[in-house]
């Protein structure tokens, strides 16, 4: 069964550390994240975007995958299925569904006003289904159309007016960015987090981007009150170099070696080893049910 995300990430709050988000792509995915959650019996929070879900047709597909997943593989830590960057439609469409946990990212508003009026009124429907709701405050850059902008730094009253509307946990840019940092990055700011937090109190923050920051850095952060760590690209890169590892050996040429399990193998293995070393980085082995 499901849980929602807040107990969790209160824990992680209150114990300094840091439990990844990972976003899955497909049922290896899925699968992967899983196996390397509970070999570390850390809780883990599996997310999606709506365009994952749509290329696996879809929220109730991904929703069951994991369901499924988890009953086959007797997975005996606590699990939050969680919405990633919803549009405000995307919220309801995840929620119908059966996600335990959603993001509605209103930083694309028109206006602050906007977002704080949509994210109060998802506020309270995720609360009145038993959901965790996380907001977000301010963009978080990334590479559009080939072209890096710099990470965001949040306006931490904004933060608090947001946190005040009882999210369970906010998304706040620190100069932290989507993909992979280009070589000029200035680093997370370590003072623009602590200005959040003393604004924001003990409402765990959630550090997107999680990609390719240094792991003492990241670590750095999570001292000074984040609580989630987003990561996607990671696992895609390991994936990638995993199965181009395997084609350029000439290993799919050799006997049956194209069958799709033994293709997709070392990639789902390389996830694994990845998705541990993460949650051991971000100190959330060993706190299963915490
Ligand atoms: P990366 O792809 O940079 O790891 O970011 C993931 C993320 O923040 C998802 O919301």
């Amino acid at each position: 069964m499901l849980v929602n995300a807040a107990h969790m990430l209160q824990s992680a709050e209150a114990g300094h550390y840091g439990i990844g988000a990972f976003n899955t792509n497909n049922l290896e995915w899925t699968r992967s994240i899983l196996t390397a959650a509970e070999e570390e019996q850390s809780p883990l929070i599996i997310q999606c975007t709506a365009g994952a879900a749509k290329w696996q047709k879809g929220f109730k597909v991904v929703h069951d995958v994991l369901v499924d997943l988890m009953d086959e593989m007797n997975i005996t830590v606590p699990v939050a299925l969680h919405l990633d960057h919803g549009s405000y439609e995307d919220c309801f469409k995840a929620i119908d569904a059966g996600f335990s946990s959603i993001m509605y990212d209103g930083s694309h508003e028109e206006t602050f006003q906007i977002n704080l009026d949509r994210t109060a009124e998802l506020v309270k429907l995720a609360h009145s289904k038993g959901l965790s709701i996380e907001a977000e405050v301010g963009g978080i850059g990334g590479t559009e159309d080939g072209v890096t902008s710099a990470g965001e730094l949040a306006d931490p009253q904004e933060c608090k007016q947001i946190a005040d509307l009882g999210v369970d946990f906010l998304a706040c840019g620190i100069g932290n960015i989507h993909g992979l940092y280009p070589a000029d990055w200035k680093g997370l700011s370590m003072d623009r987090l602590a200005e959040i937090k003393a604004l924001t109190g003990d409402l765990p923050l959630v550090l997107h981007g999680g990609t390719g920051i240094p792991t003492p850095m990241v670590q750095e952060a999570i001292s000074h009150g984040i609580s989630k760590i987003n990561v996607n690209t990671d696992l895609q890169v390991v994936f990638a170099k995993a199965t181009r590892e395997y084609i350029e050996a000439g290993k799919d040429k050799q006997g049956k070696g194209y069958d799709p399990r033994k293709l997709l193998k070392p990639g789902f293995d390389a996830i694994v080893e990845r998705t541990k070393e993460l949650i051991t980085d971000f100190g959330s082995n060993g706190k299963g049910w915490a």
